[in-house]
Order: C-alpha cells, then sequence, then structure tokens
C-alpha cells in the first residue's frame, strides 16, 4: 500500500523546510529532505575528488556506493554505510557544487527511486523540486512555496550561509531533467508574505479535511 505524501516544492531559501517540518510534526508524518540527498551525494562526490560535473565519474560512484535512506525519529537519515552524512552536507562548497551534480539524469533516476519507496514504509511530507511534477506526481497534495530573491537572500545571511540564490536558481530552473517548475494542480503559497506558521495550519488544515482520520493523522 503506498502512503499518503504531500509534496513541497520550491527554490532554495523559500523556506519550504520549516514548513515542511512543522507540517510534518503536526500530522505525524515522516519528514523527507530530498535535497538533502542531492547533497549527500554531492559530498561523496567531491570527497571522492571527482569533478562534479563528471557524468562518467558519478556514474562509478553510484555503482559502488553503500547508501541509505533510514527513517530515524520521524526523520530521514542519509548514511554511507555505518556513516551519518548530515553532518556534511551545509558546507559552501557543497552549496556550490550541487546544483551542477543533480543534473545528472543516472543520479536523478536512482534517487527518485529510492525517494517512491519510502511511501511504502510511512505517511510523508516531502519537499525538494520535483515532487510535485515526478516523483509523487500522482499525489493529491501538492504545495509550491516561493519569496521574492531579496527575501531569500536575505533569510540565508541570517543562517549564515554562503550561497549563490541566482545562480542555483538558474542551474535548478534550466536543467533538462526534471526542472524546478511549479506543478499545474499545485497552489502557490508567498513566504514572504505569511510566517511558517501560517502556511504550515493552512497545508494541515486542508490535509485534515481531504484525508480520514486514522493512526497517523491526530
Ligand atoms: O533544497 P536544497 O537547497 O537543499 O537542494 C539542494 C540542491 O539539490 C538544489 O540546488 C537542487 C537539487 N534538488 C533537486 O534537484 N531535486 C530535488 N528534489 C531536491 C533538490
Amino acid at each position: 500500500m503506498l502512503h499518503p505524501v504531500i509534496c513541497i516544492d520550491g527554490p532554495a531559501a523559500s523556506g519550504k523546510s520549516t514548513v515542511a517540518r512543522l507540517v510534518a510534526h503536526d500530522l505525524n508524518f515522516v519528514y523527507v529532505d530530498t535535497g538533502a540527498m542531492y547533497r549527500a551525494f554531492t559530498f561523496l562526490t567531491l570527497e571522492a575528488g571527482h569533478d562534479p560535473t563528471s557524468r562518467a565519474r558519478i556514474k562509478q560512484l553510484l555503482e559502488k556506493v553503500d547508501f541509505h535512506a533510514d527513517i530515524r525519529d520521524g526523520e530521514i537519515a542519509l548514511c554511507e554505510g555505518k556513516r551519518d552524512l548530515t553532518p556534511h552536507i551545509r558546507l559552501p562548497e557543497i552549496n556550490a557544487a550541487v546544483s551542477h551534480v543533480s543534473t545528472l539524469p543516472e543520479l536523478r533516476e536512482y534517487l527518485v527511486n529510492l525517494q517512491r519507496k519510502l511511501r511504502l514504509i510511512a505517511p510523508l511530507v516531502m519537499e525538494g523540486r520535483d515532487i510535485g511534477t515526478v516523483v509523487c506526481s500522482d499525489s493529491p497534495f501538492k504545495y509550491f512555496i516561493d519569496a521574492c530573491p531579496t527575501v531569500r537572500a536575505e533569510r540565508r545571511r541570517k543562517q549564515g550561509q554562503e550561497d549563490n540564490l541566482a545562480a542555483r536558481d538558474k542551474i535548478d530552473s534550466s536543467r533538462s531533467a526534471a526542472p524546478l517548475v511549479r506543478a499545474a494542480d499545485a497552489t502557490l503559497l508567498d513566504s514572504g508574505k505569511h510566517d511558517a506558521r501560517a502556511l504550515a495550519d493552512r497545508i494541515i488544515t486542508e490535509v485534515r479535511s481531504r484525508l480520514q482520520p486514522g493512526p497517523s493523522l491526530p
């Protein structure tokens, strides 16, 4: 049986992670950050000394890597063998390379398969760039969170992170495989006009009204 999934897409620093975590917490769904998966592979690529634009090198890495996405405390833990990759994925060098690595079709296919399999385990709130358009395009719950570039840049500055949002936006939206685009049936939410709590409450109310209450829906 496939569990329900709430799809939350949007550009970098749109505030989608904060909203997705709130929704997952309140509904008791598992929170899945798919950007973290692309970041984890970018870390492994750079750690192995590979060029992040080399398709051949990343294909080789995919063939031999022991990559797991395990559910731990209501979230996904990304591991290579026994090593937790989470502490390594938010560094400036990962921000700079991840959009390049995530254009590779073989990596996308590998991660999309893994993301879809998570629906067999638990109800999910999944955030990313292509969740409503590709990964779970059959879901009736789709949201696209955005804010103007100034608001998003200010958010990253406050997080103390170095991130060239304009460059990432350009690569993420113009790549041929699963570009960042709002699904036609996704609700557009502006995180510059409404805070994360208000957006999360709106999503929770809509989902609750459309799903039958059950063990996983408080
Ligand atoms: O959400 P984030 O900034 O952590 O995502 C990092 C990068 O991963 C982003 O620049 C594009 C890529 N990504 C993607 O291509 N598809 C997804 N579903 C999620 C992220």
